[in-house]
């Protein structure tokens, strides 16, 4: 993240180490993900240790420790979802986009992250895309909604 952006997240949080969640909710907000070098950084202005920084960095799933998508595709493959077809949506992703096994297309394009059961069984399969819920999807729907993101 560029110096300034990072300055800027401190301040607003008083660098107090207190707001330590919220300064890497910032931080993932602006850049998708927490650089390395940004989690070293926070840690040597609030003057905390990097294992405190990763600590909550790795117990949160919201955060990433590496480099996401601009689209985040996720599938439930909770057992109700998984077997009205989930795994042939994640297949159909897979191919569409060439995601590879880390999740993450080459150009930064699409993560797809697989979650079981968000408490929504009786709509599923289940596919949020950008945080917004489309339920009982096929591969014929999934392209559907898919297709500004591969145009993106
Ligand atoms: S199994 Fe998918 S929402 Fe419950």
């Amino acid at each position: 993240m560029d110096s300034q952006k990072l300055e800027t997240i401190l301040d607003k949080h008083d660098r107090q180490p207190a707001a330590l969640l919220a300064i890497l909710q910032d931080i993932q907000e602006e850049e998708n993900y927490l650089p390395k070098e940004d989690v070293q950084q926070v840690a040597k202005a609030l003057s905390i240790s990097l294992a405190r920084v990763y600590s909550l960095a790795t117990f949160f799933s919201s955060f990433s420790l590496e480099p996401r998508g601009k689209h985040i595709c996720t599938v439930c493959m909770g057992t109700a979802c998984h077997v009205r077809g989930a795994p042939k949506l994640v297949d159909h992703i897979r191919r569409e986009f060439d995601v590879p096994e880390t999740g993450t297309t080459k150009d930064l394009n699409l993560t797809l992250e697989t979650v079981n059961c968000v408490g929504a069984c009786a709509l599923g399969p289940l596919l949020i895309l950008d945080q917004e819920y489309h339920s009982n999807m096929t591969p014929a729907k999934l392209d559907r909604v898919l297709k500004p993101i591969k145009q993106d």
